[in-house]
């Protein structure tokens, strides 16, 4: 029998809007508009409501979370409620009022992305001059003695700058560096072809990476995120659907995961029309998952479905039309000839589009 925990962490996506424009952007197509956003009161309601079920870390992203105005509110209500707040942002509009304002507040963490090593790369890949700012926002961080993550979404178009984005980070004084390999989903799918690293980007990187990790041990925590494509089995997804995180959307749609929109036959739920915890505990989309009944053959009854449970419902989805499929990245899926096929497929000529409105 799988009895349902309360979960631990709730993702906040307050606003789908951005200054970048990431051509790996993994929120989806078509984006909440500002004016079905929910408002500052519904968002506080849904804080107590997360509070309440149980959440202890509240991760305020979206988009730009500064993009939000009602920020530092948002920031002071879930923090007076006892929770980890922090704040994923790209650094773009975070003055240094606005972020010892965020500080008093009780912001107690900072996620900034990077998307290069140095200024001309990393505007590329931005779509607008974003690099300085991002050194200022550490700076910042820093400054104030909060913890900082730095996130690098890696692909084909910056793997080369692997090493520089270390010395960048160490620099920063990160406390923790996140090296993740593009996952594909939402915008990141349709420029799959151009972002997906090649196999020898991947073997450069390992040895990188290992020696990255043991230097800057007790330092700075560096953790690698794999590019499952070329694994033999999944991504223990989510750590299980439904399991220990939930997502709100911009406009207050309740995901199992932030990339759910994506499975079109699920139907999703909203907070301005049900209770959170009834949605964690009763609904369709975060019981359809959950635990190990839905499973088929081969993870039904395979040594490894407690490890990775089944791969990502997302993928699995995205690649054959069936949330309830084996990932295909598993090897002992019957659809992983699919995964080998766009691994296979010439790759190099193909250009990303930059991340638009839609
Ligand atoms: Fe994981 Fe299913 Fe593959 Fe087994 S068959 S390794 S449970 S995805
Ligand atoms: Fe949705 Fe993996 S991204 S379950």
């Amino acid at each position: 029998m799988d009895v349902t925990q309360p979960p631990l962490g709730m993702l906040a996506e307050l606003t789908h809007r951005c200054p970048l424009h990431c051509p790996y952007c993994s929120n989806p197509l078509e984006l909440v508009t500002r004016a079905n956003e929910l408002s500052t009161a519904q968002w506080i309601s849904v804080f107590d409501q997360a509070r309440e079920l149980g959440v202890l870390q509240v991760h305020l992203s979206g988009g730009e979370p500064l993009a939000r105005p009602d920020l530092p509110e948002l920031v002071s209500h879930a923090s007076e409620l006892g929770c980890y707040v922090s704040l994923v942002t790209s650094g773009l509009g975070l003055t240094e009022s606005r972020f010892a304002d965020l500080v008093d507040r009780g912001l107690a963490h900072v996620q900034l992305s990077v998307q290069g090593a140095d200024a001309e790369r990393a505007n590329l890949l931005a779509g607008t001059k974003a690099h300085d700012h991002k050194l200022t926002a550490a700076r910042l961080v820093k400054a104030a003695g909060l913890p900082l993550s730095v996130n690098v979404v890696l692909h084909r178009a910056n793997h080369d700058q692997l090493e520089g984005m270390i010395a960048l980070a160490e620099q920063m004084e990160a406390d923790r560096l996140e090296l993740a390999n593009t996952q594909f989903y939402g915008w990141a799918l349709r420029n799959r072809d151009a972002l997906l690293p090649t196999r020898e980007q991947l073997a450069a990187a390992e040895p990188v990476v290992r020696a990255a990790i043991e230097r800057l041990r007790g330092r700075m925590q560096v953790v690698y995120v794999l590019s499952d494509y070329y694994e033999p089995y999944p991504k223990p997804c989510m750590s299980g659907w439904g399991a220990q995180q939930l997502t709100v959307a911009p406009d207050g749609t309740v995901l199992p995961c932030p990339a759910a929109t994506a499975i079109t036959t699920l139907s999703l739920e909203n907070v301005r029309e049900r209770p959170l915890a009834e949605i964690w505990y009763d609904s369709e989309s975060f019981n359809a998952y959950r635990g190990e009944d839905w499973m088929r053959e081969p993870c039904r009854t395979c040594d490894r479905r407690s490890v990775d449970f089944g791969g990502c419902r997302c993928q699995a989805f995205q690649l054959t039309g069936d949330a309830a499929a084996t990932d295909p990245v598993c090897e002992r899926s019957p659809d992983r000839g699919l995964v080998d096929l766009i691994l296979e497929a010439p790759s190099g000529a193909s250009e990303f589009v930059m991340r638009g409105p839609r």
